[in-house]
């Protein structure tokens, strides 16, 4: 198999679909926070499978979960009982609101398992015109036809018409918008704590509280996609635990197994009860594979406290972002929680990321003028300076 950098663009240029706009540079190797290209130069890696490898790349407890579990049984199916994923729904619910936990392979899987929940929970609960799910402007609730349609962002959307009814769409932050939206054909509001893809918007304060109140008078369900936001990304174990509210249902992907393909979709007991045998599954979910990665990884999480730390290292980022746009132009704010951050520029970011990259340093976008960061958790205040650094140079015009 060929390493050589050319050869591999040449070939992903003729033989994968071109849906990705994917920069010129394979990844080969990563330890920690950082990764080496197939030329050998080496990165500090901002972006961490977008909020995946939060334990850092090839973490010792993963490596050695994924070798013993390789030798003993990757996959036998939802016929049977599997006691990686039943320890791993216990220990998700003892550390939430939640009562149980159903798997599944990825995040849009893990909403559209929510999105039938809600549906099925509100016929039975309530009316069988009850399906309407509002959801927010600058949501990103993934890729599939159901939670596409969750995602009211004609980027995504577009040429992929008609979409799953029963959508309605408000502005994020805006709860008199909820207010005037919700009625009684509402199954469910849908929402991220934090919008990710949407350009790190953080909901104001009584926002989340407010529709805990709108779905309490109103009997849908309160529903958070925690798929970027949970797994102590933010500082708390879920973000919802900075605004002292909890949801109905909560899904899960991304970061939940250290990068091995894994979603989840948490509930109370009062609406997980609808989801009866047969009404829902998948071959893979669950499978012992995932689930022996997964409770390595929520149990490395919590016994090394990368919540604490992704909130004490997640301030120092902030503070030194803050300074530098006191120091460089081109910041206009600083924004996010723990380590999931947005700097919103006054110019396009992509040519930042470009120039970031050039200098070591991997970051990413979220929307046209904001530079996101979401490291590993497990970086120390060194590998900031490093990256600041790096920032600076580039916001100064030159290399970082
Ligand atoms: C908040 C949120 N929800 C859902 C998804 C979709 O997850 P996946 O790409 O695993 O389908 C993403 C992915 O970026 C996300 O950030």
């Amino acid at each position: 198999m060929s390493q050589d950098t050319q050869t591999l663009l040449d070939l992903a240029n003729r033989y994968l679909f071109q849906n990705y706009a994917r920069a010129p540079l394979c990844l080969v190797r990563g330890e920690g926070a950082r990764v080496w290209d197939s030329d050998g130069k080496e990165y500090l890696d901002f972006v961490a499978g977008i909020a995946v490898d939060a334990l850092g790349h090839c973490h010792p407890k993963i490596v050695g979960a994924i070798r013993e579990q390789a030798t003993t049984l990757l996959q036998v199916s939802n016929l049977y009982q599997i006691p990686s994923q039943i320890h791993l729904a216990k220990l998700l619910c003892d550390h939430s609101f939640a009562d149980r936990a159903f798997f599944c392979n990825s995040g849009t899987e893990a909403n559209e398992a929510a999105i039938k929940l809600a549906r099925k929970h509100a016929k039975e609960t309530r009316s069988s015109d009850c399906v309407d799910i509002v959801t927010m402007r600058g949501a990103f609730h993934g890729r599939t036809m159901g939670a596409l349609s969750a995602t009211p962002t004609e980027k995504y959307q577009h040429g992929f018409e008609p979409l799953l009814p029963g959508f309605k769409y408000v502005p994020f932050g805006n709860l008199r918008a909820v207010e005037r939206a919700v009625d009684n054909r509402t199954a469910a509001i849908l929402v991220e704590p934090i919008q990710g893809e949407g350009g790190v918007n953080v909901a104001p304060d009584g926002y989340l509280p407010g529709l805990r109140r709108i779905c309490d008078e109103t009997g849908a369900l309160l529903m958070f996609d925690e798929i970027q936001t949970g797994m102590a990304r933010t500082g708390r174990l879920w973000a919802y635990q900075h605004w002292d509210v909890e949801p109905d249902v909560m899904t899960l992907a991304k970061a939940l197994a250290s990068g091995i393909p894994i979603g989840a979709m948490l509930a109370r007991e009062s609406c997980a009860r609808v989801m009866v045998a047969g009404t829902h599954g998948t071959t893979f979910g669950g499978n012992p594979f995932a689930t022996t990665v997964g409770l390595a990884t929520v149990m490395t999480m919590l016994e090394d406290k990368l919540p604490e730390r992704a909130d004490r290292v997640g301030a120092y980022l902030v503070e030194r972002l803050r300074g530098l746009a006191h120091r460089v132009p081109g910041i206009k704010e600083v924004r996010g929680k723990g380590l999931l951050l947005g700097i919103e520029l006054d110019r396009p970011a992509a040519p930042l990321v470009t120039a970031c990259r050039d200098g070591g340093l991997l970051v990413l976008t979220a929307g046209d003028t904001v530079l996101r960061m979401t490291p590993p958790l497990v970086i120390d205040e060194a590998d900031v300076d490093r990256a600041v650094g790096i920032v600076e140079g580039v916001l100064r015009g030159g290399q970082g």
